[in-house]
């Protein structure tokens, strides 16, 4: 039942799980997380495939410090079918501040928080974001994100970025690439 409610809200966050077999892979996320930095906005440009088609172009986000110490996220897309607008705001925080690149998220106020680990970041140009959820160490759910400061990133970026994945087992074809056209 928990598991439902956790997979079920994590799902209406993203729209892109991937179930895959055994737990978690391990990962490294990024040292001296540099919280100020990584404000302002994000556009997607990868995530991990929707189980039902992608329904949303120029997708980004903005993360604004709040008065709490916690990231106030307005995630903000355009509906592909029939053009209209929508937006979805979401909470971020950071648990440990000595593992200050494993953030949690949500975005429903009924909704349990979800794992936002930063592989790698620059803060200046792209972010990899990875997150899995064990499912009683036989199974898991994962999505990813790639982000940029910019609509576009240089291939060689992605490649580098598909790579850190590939390193921690984590399987890069999940990645489909988000219109950022005609926004
Ligand atoms: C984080 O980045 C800000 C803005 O560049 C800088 O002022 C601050 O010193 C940095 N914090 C740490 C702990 O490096
Ligand atoms: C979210 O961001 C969009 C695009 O920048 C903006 O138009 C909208 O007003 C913001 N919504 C909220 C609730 O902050």
């Amino acid at each position: 039942m928990m598991f439902l409610v956790i997979a079920a809200s994590l799902f209406a966050v993203s729209q892109a799980q991937v179930f895959g077999g055994l737990g978690c892979p391990t990962t490294n996320t990024v040292a001296n997380f540099n919280l100020t930095r990584y404000l302002g906005t994000w556009y997607e440009i990868y995530k991990f495939k929707a189980n039902f088609e992608n329904n949303q172009k120029c997708i980004q986000a903005n993360y604004q410090l709040k008065a709490d110490g916690h990231i106030r996220v307005n995630n903000t897309g355009i509906s592909i079918s029939d053009g209209m607008p929508s937006t979805a705001i979401g909470d971020i925080y950071i648990p440990d501040v000595n593992d200050g690149s494993k953030l949690k998220v949500k975005f429903a106020s009924a909704a349990p928080y979800g794992n936002y680990w930063v592989l790698d970041t620059d803060y200046e140009h792209y972010t990899l974001i990875y997150s899995c959820t064990s499912i009683l160490g036989i199974s898991h759910f994962e999505f990813g994100w790639i982000l940029a400061r910019t609509r576009t990133i240089p291939d060689a970026t992605t490649q580098k970025l598909f790579g850190i994945m590939e390193n921690f087992h984590i399987n890069s074809h999940h990645f489909m690439k988000t219109d950022q056209t005609g926004c």
